[in-house]
């Protein structure tokens, strides 16, 4: 078990190690073992980021303008706004989600206004399907929306095409203070964004050059969506600060969280287990599980590794929810393929609870439920789940964190964030490009007739004829 100081998030990895319980465990030597290489990889993170290479954990500071800055916005345009749509994809959508959805009433958009403290409603638009986009815009007066528009490279197709759709719809319907509803987070010099909004006026912040879309979520590209609607920034930062430090100061695979998830998760791929299941009980999480899954899928599934050579490496992650799953996947966890490792994450308080009813004259085999708590349940059932995966050998661990507020949340953000940057150095890759994707991205340029892309188009084409079809 680690846990640190102020910090309130602890780490339980027992269920990973071998004991008389699990044999098949990791024995701490095997940890231990690898700390040359986390020394390295901790060396190499620390001069990366020095240089300005890697700049994730670079985090803005209570006191720091541009932070004063996004707050001050917020504060200012939220009371004029009914809706907030964040428009973006990937890294510049699945975070404002997760941490919207892991701080805010869950039902926050159903709430009436003076209990979301008149702040707007908040919506996320990370695709394209026609339906859902039109069904969306039907639902929100244009005139009492503010689209918050987000993309890094200012390049993405999917992000334009739905800038363009609403740009044209808020041209007709707010006519010449249309731009007063779209705000803009891009990068400072490049992509398509960028001249737009100076030309047109939209307000503008910045994503900080050294950070890429999955790592960028306590950038403007997260803060401004989470002061939106009432989030407390400072205390998200608060936390991410602190994570950041412990895991910079720390020094052994033993006391510092971020080497030690990694370490977990290598000594498991190297065990066969290729499947990373991150499996949280509650469901202000269960978005955090998606968060989690682009950071470690896109980040961690390379081809090549540094020196070129093809290595096809890379952890699959599984997204769960305790306690929904265990009536599904759990079932494959406990008995099947023994591929996967488990990282459970729980909450010990939750900020609300709610009793069961006693009543004498109910069946008896329910009557044990009577005065025990929805909460004692659901720690009950988590529990009961380790106790199984433990029966059936199989390995898992547990980020618990005190509570779910702004402060561990942001600890947690910065925690994975780490250990996927130590993952990428422990399985030597590069964590932070992503060519897979990259390529699907020229792909859709190519086949929508973006200038430049036309052999490319060919390509394509060629490629993608029709072989083998079944139909009725
Ligand atoms: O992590 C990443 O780099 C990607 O998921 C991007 O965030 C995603 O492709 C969207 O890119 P952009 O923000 O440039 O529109």
């Amino acid at each position: 078990m680690i846990g640190k100081g102020r910090s309130k998030i602890t780490l339980d990895y027992s269920g990973m190690m071998s004991s008389s319980q699990n044999p098949n465990g990791f024995p701490v030597e095997d940890l231990l073992g690898l700390q040359n290489v986390l020394d390295q990889a901790q060396i190499s993170l620390l001069s990366q980021r020095d240089s300005g290479k890697i700049d994730f954990s670079k985090l803005l500071t209570p006191m720091k303008a541009e932070l004063i800055g996004i707050i001050e916005y917020a504060n200012n345009v939220a009371p004029n706004y009914d809706n907030f749509v964040v428009l973006g994809i990937g890294g510049s959508a699945l975070g404002p989600l997760a941490v919207h959805q892991a701080l805010n009433h869950y039902y926050y958009n159903e709430l009436p206004s003076e209990k979301r403290s008149h702040r707007p409603r908040f919506y996320v638009m990370d695709n394209i399907d026609p339906v859902r986009f039109n069904e969306l815009l039907e639902i929100l007066d244009p005139r009492k929306t503010l689209f918050n528009v987000i993309s890094k490279s200012g390049n993405t197709s999917e992000t334009m095409a739905q800038f363009l759709i609403v740009r044209d719809t808020l041209r007709r319907v707010c006519g010449d203070s249309y731009a007063d509803h779209i705000v803009i987070t891009t990068d400072k010099e490049k992509g398509n964004l960028l001249p737009l909004a100076l030309t047109e006026g939209y307000q503008r912040f910045v994503i900080p050059a050294g950070i890429g879309g999955r790592f960028s979520e306590l950038t403007p590209v997260g803060l401004l969506a989470a002061a939106i609607c009432g989030i407390d920034v400072n205390q998200l930062l608060e936390g991410a600060l602190a994570m950041d430090q412990w895991i910079r100061d720390s020094k052994g695979v033993l006391s510092n969280p971020a080497q030690l998830r990694a370490a977990l998760a290598h000594l498991s791929v190297q065990k066969g287990k290729n499947i990373s299941v991150f499996m949280p009980y509650a469901d202000g999480l269960k978005t955090m599980a998606d968060w989690y899954a682009q950071m470690w899928a896109e980040s961690l599934g390379k081809r090549f590794d540094r020196q070129g050579r093809v290595v096809h490496v890379g952890q699959t992650p599984v997204k769960a929810l305790g306690v929904t799953d265990q009536h599904s996947q759990v079932q494959l966890y406990v008995e099947g393929p023994d591929d996967k490792v488990i990282t459970f994450v729980t909450v010990e308080k939750f900020k609300e609870t709610r009793e069961i009813p006693m009543d004498q004259g109910l069946p008896e085999d329910i009557q044990f439920l009577g005065g025990r708590t929805l909460e004692e349940l659901l720690f009950a059932e988590q529990k009961a789940t380790e106790y199984a995966l433990t029966l059936a050998s199989r390995q898992h661990q547990k980020i618990m964190l005190s509570s779910l507020d702004a402060y561990n949340v942001g600890q947690l953000l910065l925690l994975l964030e780490w250990e996927t940057a130590y993952m990428g150095e422990l399985l030597n890759i590069n964590a932070f490009d992503q060519p897979g994707v990259e390529e699907g991205k020229n792909g859709t340029y190519a086949l929508m007739g973006r200038k430049g892309y036309e052999a490319r188009k060919l390509e394509i084409e060629e490629f993608g004829k029709i072989q083998h079809i079944l139909e009725q």
